[in-house]
This record gives C-alpha cells, sequence and structure tokens, in this order.
C-alpha cells in the first residue's frame, strides 16, 4: 500500500493526513475482498525498514493502526473475517501488540476470509527467521537435514498458514517488491498502478482482479489451459 504520502503533499496536506485517508481503503478493499469471496488478502502496512522514517510519523501510525484494530474489530467479526499478525510483532508498543493479539484471537474461529495484517514484516527478516527455526530443529535432532524441502521452510514463514498469493498489487507507480513476501511469490502475477494508495479503491481493485483474470498462468509448465500450482495442493 504505497503513496499515502505523496497523495497528500498533492494536495498541501501533511503526510499523516495522507496515512488517515490510506485507512479507509484498507476498509474498502478488505470488505471488497469479502463480498467477492476471496478466501485471503494480505496487507503491507508497514515494513521493517519503515521503521527508519521520522518518530513522528512511525508514532502517528502505530496509533493508526491501534485505533484501526480497535474500530475494526466489530467489522470483522460481522463479516466472519479471520487476522492473521504477520512480522516482527516484539518491535511493536505493548499497547498495540496486545490489541493485536487481541484482534488474532477474537477472530481466530472466522471462517469466511482471512487477513494477514503485515506490520513490521520483511520478507529476508522473514526467510532468515524461518532459516533459523529450522537449524535449530535440525540442531535438537528433531529434523534432518536431508528432509528440509520447499514445505518446511514455507511452513516456517510467518505465512505458514496461507497460500501463496495469486496476485500482489502495488500502488503509487513503483514497480519494485521492497522486501514484501519473497519466498511466496515465486509465480504471483503482478500488477502495478500509478493510482496513489488513498484512491485505491474498490473499482481499482475490481480492475486489477479483471486484469489478473486475463493472465494466463502456466507455473513454468509449457502446457496451456493449466491453472493451478503443482505445489499449491500443499497448501
Ligand atoms: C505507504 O505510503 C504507507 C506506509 C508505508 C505505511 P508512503 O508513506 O510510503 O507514501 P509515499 O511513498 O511517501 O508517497
Ligand atoms: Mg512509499
Amino acid at each position: 500500500m504505497d503513496g499515502n504520502g505523496r497523495w497528500a503533499q498533492r494536495r498541501g496536506l501533511t503526510r499523516n493526513e495522507g496515512h488517515r485517508r490510506g485507512k479507509d481503503s484498507v476498509r474498502a478493499v478488505v470488505e471488497a475482498a469479502r463480498e467477492l469471496g476471496i478466501p485471503y488478502l494480505s496487507l503491507f502496512a508497514f515494513s521493517n525498514e519503515n521503521w527508519l522514517r521520522p518518530s513522528t510519523e512511525v508514532n502517528f501510525l502505530m496509533q493508526l493502526f491501534h485505533r484501526y484494530l480497535l474500530t475494526e474489530t466489530k467489522r470483522l467479526m460481522k463479516r466472519d473475517i479471520r487476522v492473521l499478525a504477520l512480522g516482527d510483532t516484539t518491535r511493536l508498543a505493548p499497547a498495540l501488540r496486545s490489541a493485536l493479539k487481541q484482534i488474532v484471537e477474537t477472530t481466530a474461529n472466522n471462517r469466511s476470509m482471512t487477513l494477514g495484517l503485515a506490520l513490521s514484516y520483511g520478507g529476508r527478516q522473514d526467510i532468515t527467521a524461518a532459516a533459523r527455526r529450522i537449524a535449530e530443529a535440525v540442531a535438537a535432532g528433531t529434523m534432518k537435514p536431508e528432509d528440509v524441502d520447499e514445505a518446511t521452510v514455507a511452513g516456517a514463514l510467518a505465512t505458514a498458514a496461507l497460500p501463496d498469493p495469486d496476485l500482489l498489487i502495488r500502488t503509487s507507480g513503483e514497480q519494485r517488491i521492497s522486501n514484501f513476501f519473497l519466498f511466496q511469490i515465486a509465480y504471483t502475477e503482478l500488477y502495478f498502478t500509478d493510482t496513489l494508495w488513498p484512491d485505491f479503491r474498490e473499482r481499482e481493485f475490481l480492475q486489477a482482479l479483471a486484469d489478473y483474470q486475463h493472465r494466463e498462468r502456466r507455473f513454468g509448465i509449457v502446457e496451456n489451459g493449466v491453472n493451478h500450482h503443482p505445489l499449491r495442493a500443499q497448501n
């Protein structure tokens, strides 16, 4: 979700105002996804690198996340949406951390959609932590090195409970991954749009999905019309 700052700057507003508007896009996209029957949606809300922004902006974003968790719980429950926290939550302030834990627990039995919140998340850190976990299991003798396969790695990532994404959307005209899901997006379709995140609402989301529907996914296989990943079945 990129472009909040530029959206605000273009209007002579503070960056924080852009973040505030971006929060409305989150609600719009989450609820549109749920209505469309999309089973999994992950949002890259705050990266490991974002911690290096000025503390006033970081603090504002943290407050915004906290408020989001408090105000959205009811709406998420009503829509049967389960929340998963992806990322290094140990870096979050205790109050936000416990609000996150609370929403994860409250929504744990919801099944209509899973919403992954990547907060304090980094793809490389995710892979590194997974490698450490696997190394620990090997050192403890509970796993053999030769048993480590792709499923082992996938299962040690923060996204263990999620299938690989079919579509990744990046807003605001940037065409890079910026340390989001790295291992997970091996065969993900990429969609880039110039629309800034605060302007990205249901209509733009539908456009991205329509674009995705015209893609031919081959997963490295020549055969026409094969539209499932050989590894997806494991997830
Ligand atoms: C994305 O908007 C929001 C977060 C990182 C939380 P930006 O804040 O990156 O907006 P730009 O890129 O400066 O326009
Ligand atoms: Mg940005």
